[in-house]
């Protein structure tokens, strides 16, 4: 096992009606901005329950972050917040909304004079950002116990990330009732994101971790199990449950402790909804089964792992059993309703090229647990997802 250090503050309250309890985990006195994205809270009694939490307190709201938040939209609440001297944010959503909310938490107390610049570092300049909790809507990202954000400059289409240990939730509320209005697009993108979340930190090669790898094969058999039931039955609670924490496992740094993480799935996925605005879960659906394709030397001992422990391949020859995992896995993605190939989203070849020089662009050319994702390899994972 590798070196690790672990540290994670966020508080998690979890279960039905939760929402009240966020009124003791902020402060009696602070002024609060409620940031959320396009009004599903308000369709399904979300934001009722957290404007009534917040009681007395002073409020005030930001609205309209969008679906993979851009830069150009949070610089806007930088603004609202050092007009009404704000001192709290509540995000109130997604992913999307988590991490801009994190963003913006790290702008408005940056002392540099473009904000934009924390992206370029990957956050590595952040010393300080507002206090911040959440309200989870869709299990996802992990973002809710995580201190990573991802934000797209839409001027120059680049989608970056950045984390920071600043940039924590203080408390994340997970109620799993809230997760029943998710549109069957989102609960398949759900499910597939944190697959592949799992996927990057334990897809690697072996490193002698039994615990984080049999951690790791629990969410993914938990997902392979819940996740068509939620699709089946939107309102079963105990599903819905499963699937929330096991999204919040997925990404909250506990199973990626001490082991190698490859993550070039993820940068290429980045890309793909910078320049073409489809949804990121449907870019690691695109991605995922050609990067383990070729990439199958390098990975063959975990991929042998993966198909025995978690697909139950144990017989026939190695490459075999590879390679029908890497086709179960995709099977799993398209009956969770994400489409795995390019041209299932109207790209084809010709737009490959472009897709490569954005890497070149944001310096993604040396990839992977070993580095060794330089761009030609990134081309030929492309060219076989078309
Ligand atoms: O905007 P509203 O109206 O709220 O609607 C949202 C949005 O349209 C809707 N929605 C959310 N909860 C709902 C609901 N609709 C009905 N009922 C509910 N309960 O779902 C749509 C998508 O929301 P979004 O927040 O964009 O989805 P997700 O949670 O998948 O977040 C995706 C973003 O997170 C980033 C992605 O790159 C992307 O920008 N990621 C963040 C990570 C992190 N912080 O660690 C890691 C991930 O790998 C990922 O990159
Ligand atoms: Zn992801």
């Amino acid at each position: 096992m590798l070196n690790f250090d672990f540290y994670n503050p966020t508080q998690i309250l979890f279960g039905k009606g939760r929402i009240a309890d966020i009124n003791k985990s902020i402060p009696a006195e602070a002024k609060v901005l409620v940031l959320y994205g396009g009004g599903s809270i308000k369709q399904n009694g979300v934001y009722d329950e957290v404007i009534a939490a917040l009681g007395s307190r002073s409020v005030t709201e930001f609205t309209g972050i969008e679906p993979n938040p851009s830069y150009e939209t949070l610089i806007k609440a930088v603004e609202i917040i050092k007009q009404n001297k704000i001192d709290f944010l509540l995000a109130v959503g997604g992913g999307s909304v988590i991490d801009g909310t994190k963003f913006i938490a790290a702008a408005a107390l940056f002392e540099g004079d473009d904000p934009w610049v924390i992206m370029e570092k990957r956050g590595n300049n952040v010393t300080k950002a507002l206090p911040f909790g959440s309200v989870l809507t869709l299990p996802a990202t992990g973002s809710e116990m995580n201190n990573g954000g991802v934000v797209t400059r839409k001027s120059i289409n680049a989608k970056l990330a950045f984390s920071s240990r600043h940039c924590f939730p203080q408390f994340s509320v997970l109620d799993p009732t809230k997760t029943f209005t998710l549109p069957v697009r989102q609960i398949g993108n759900g499910a597939v994101d944190a697959f592949v979340h799992v996927m990057e930190q334990y897809l690697t090669y072996p490193v002698n971790s039994p615990v984080q790898d049999r951690f790791a094969e629990g969410l993914l058999l938990t997902l392979i199990e819940e996740g068509p039931k939620a699709l089946a039955n939107p309102e079963d609670y105990d599903v819905r449950a499963n699937l929330m924490w096991c999204a919040t496992m997925a990404l909250n740094g506990m199973i990626s402790t001490g082991v190698p993480q490859d993550w070039a799935t993820h940068m290429i996925g980045h890309e793909l909804t910078a320049l073409h605005n489809i949804d990121h879960a449907q870019t690691l659906a695109i991605v995922l089964p050609s990067m383990l394709r070729v990439r199958k030397e390098s990975k063959r001992a975990k991929l042998l792992q993966y198909a025995a422990r978690v697909w139950g391949l144990h017989d026939g020859d190695e490459d075999g059993r590879i390679e029908t995992a890497i086709s179960r896995t995709q099977d799993y993605f398209e009956q969770m309703g994400v489409k795995t190939r390019l041209s299932d989203y109207q790209l084809d070849a010709k737009d490959i090229k472009p897709i490569l020089a954005a890497l070149e662009t944001h310096r993604m050319v040396s990839l992977g647990e070993k580095r060794d994702v330089t761009l030609d390899i990134s081309r030929q994972v492309l060219e076989m997802s078309l």
